[in-house]
This record gives C-alpha cells, structure tokens and sequence, in this order.
C-alpha cells in the first residue's frame, strides 16, 4: 500500500499499535449501534484515515486498486462519481498532480459529483448532482468541457436491507457509470466501479470486457472481507460505441491478498 504524500503530509501510520476497544451497551443505543461503533474504533483503516488526513476508509480502496493498476498518473483527468466525503478524491488530486504540486509533471484534473454536498478539496472540482437524473450525463459532460482519462464510481446507494434490491441498485449506478464512460473516455482510458456480487452484474462485465482491453475483478484488502462490494477496473478504452448488455462470462478475478475483517 502506498504511503506517499498524504493529504495531513503525516507519517503512513504504519506501526500503530492496534489495541481492541470494547464499547458498552449504553441506554438508549442499539445493539447494532454499539457494534457499528466498536467496528469503526478497530478498525485499522480508520485509523490509518485519520492519521493520515483521509475523509474516510475508502481512500485506501482506490489507493490499492492504483498501486496495482497504475491509472491515475500526473496529468490525468478524472471523473470521480458518488466521491462523498471526498477520499477517492484527495487521492486523485494528488495523483494526477492537479495542484501542480509536483514541478516538472504535466498537472492533471478531478471533477467530482455526489448527491451529498462536499466540503471542499483543493484541486478538485465538486459538484451536488443526482447522476440517475435525466441530463446528468450531458451536465458532467458540460462541466468537464473535454474528454476524460478516468471514469470512477464508488456510487452506492442508502442500504435497503434486502439484498437482491441493494444489488440491482449498485449494479443500476454502475451501468450508468459505464455508459457515461464510453461517451467521455479517451481511447485508451480507464473505468473503476464498485459493483456488489450477486448475478446482475455479469451483461454489465461482458460488455465491458468488449469495449476495453482488460477487465478485472478485484476485492481490495481495504474492502471489507464481510461485505459483497468488489470492484470492475476496466483499462484500455477500445473507443468504439458499447456493444448491448447481454449475460455472458465474468470478468477475470484479480487476487489483491486478504480483505480486511
Ligand atoms: C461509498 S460512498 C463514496 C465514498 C467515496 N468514494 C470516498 O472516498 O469518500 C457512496 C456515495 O455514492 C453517492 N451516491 C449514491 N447514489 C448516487 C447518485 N445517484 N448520484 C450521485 N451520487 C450518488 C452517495 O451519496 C455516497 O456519498
């Protein structure tokens, strides 16, 4: 994992002693409440977030998914779909270099959306937007004004409870995603997108696997091993209109190593 320039320009937190907090019962709490709350204390990722200046957890997925992919390079422009509170996207502006941090290496771009308001990042562009919206699209197209390197969605929906319907929603902001990709992407560029395992995801693979070079199937270890969320990164645009969304085989499974617990 990589521990370069963090946002805090704090030390990696590597070495910080994990020692377990237990959270009482407490009246008026739930159950559920309590153990959501020890789970946050524990976890090393959250840790390692507030260490390190990250709004949150999921800034070690997209760090580990680009240590093994290698997509966001300085002088990218990036879309960063669902980035609320804004993790992907601190890692993104430093990446690509979009503040110009790094002399000498071509200065990239990062223009995020959320149905959530998000404080400010430096270097990136935000903006409050329903991306199932009808113009959505158009509108991000608008606000990015030219074609795009990355498109990456991390977009998931309130949790219904019920599973199958959890599913199809992720898989209906995926495709949405994938479809906003092949109109802005550059031949050659990269889609990421969380997707949750469950059966409806395979057309939405096959017609990736038909438009770019590579697809992969990936669990990074920052995701949580108990949770059905993977990720498809999709390199190599072929450029050429998407062929329909029919079921067909999976994409390839990538081993990134163990999923934290
Ligand atoms: C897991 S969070 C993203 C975390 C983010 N990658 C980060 O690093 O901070 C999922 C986000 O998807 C957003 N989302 C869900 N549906 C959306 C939609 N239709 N349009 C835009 N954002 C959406 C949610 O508001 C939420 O902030």
């Amino acid at each position: 994992m990589s521990t370069a320039k963090t946002p805090s320009g704090k030390s990696s937190g590597r070495g910080t002693r994990e020692l377990r907090v237990r959270v009482k019962t407490a009246k008026g709490r739930k159950l559920s409440s309590t153990l959501w709350l020890e789970r946050q204390l524990n976890d090393p990722y959250v840790q390692k977030a507030k260490l390190e200046g990250y709004r949150g957890r999921a800034a070690y997925k997209i760090i580990e998914l680009d240590d093994k992919f290698h997509f966001l390079r300085p002088g990218v422009r990036v879309v960063d779909l669902g980035c609320a509170p804004g993790g992907w996207t601190q890692v993104a502006v430093t990446r690509v270099n979009a503040l110009g941090a790094r002399r000498g290496k071509p200065q990239g771009h990062v223009l995020g959306v959320d149905l959530q308001d998000v404080l400010a990042i430096p270097g990136a562009d935000l903006h409050v937007l329903d991306f199932l919206a009808d113009g959505a699209d158009d509108q991000v197209k608008a606000w990015l004004g030219g074609p795009a390197d990355v498109v990456m969605s991390d977009m998931a929906a309130a949790s219904s409870g019920h599973k199958q319907t959890d599913h199809l929603r992720i898989v209906a902001l995926c495709e949405a995603a994938a479809y906003f990709a092949f109109d802005v992407l550059v031949p050659g560029g990269t889609f990421v997108a969380k997707v949750l395992a469950g059966g409806a995801e395979m057309g939405l693979l096959t017609m990736l696997k038909k438009n770019f070079q590579m697809v992969a199937n990936v669990k990074p270890p920052a995701s949580r091993a108990d949770s059905s969320e993977k990720y498809v990164v999709a390199m190599g645009y072929r450029g050429v209109a998407p062929a329909p969304f029919v079921d067909g085989p999976d994409a390839d499974d990538v081993d990134m190593g163990a999923s934290h617990t």
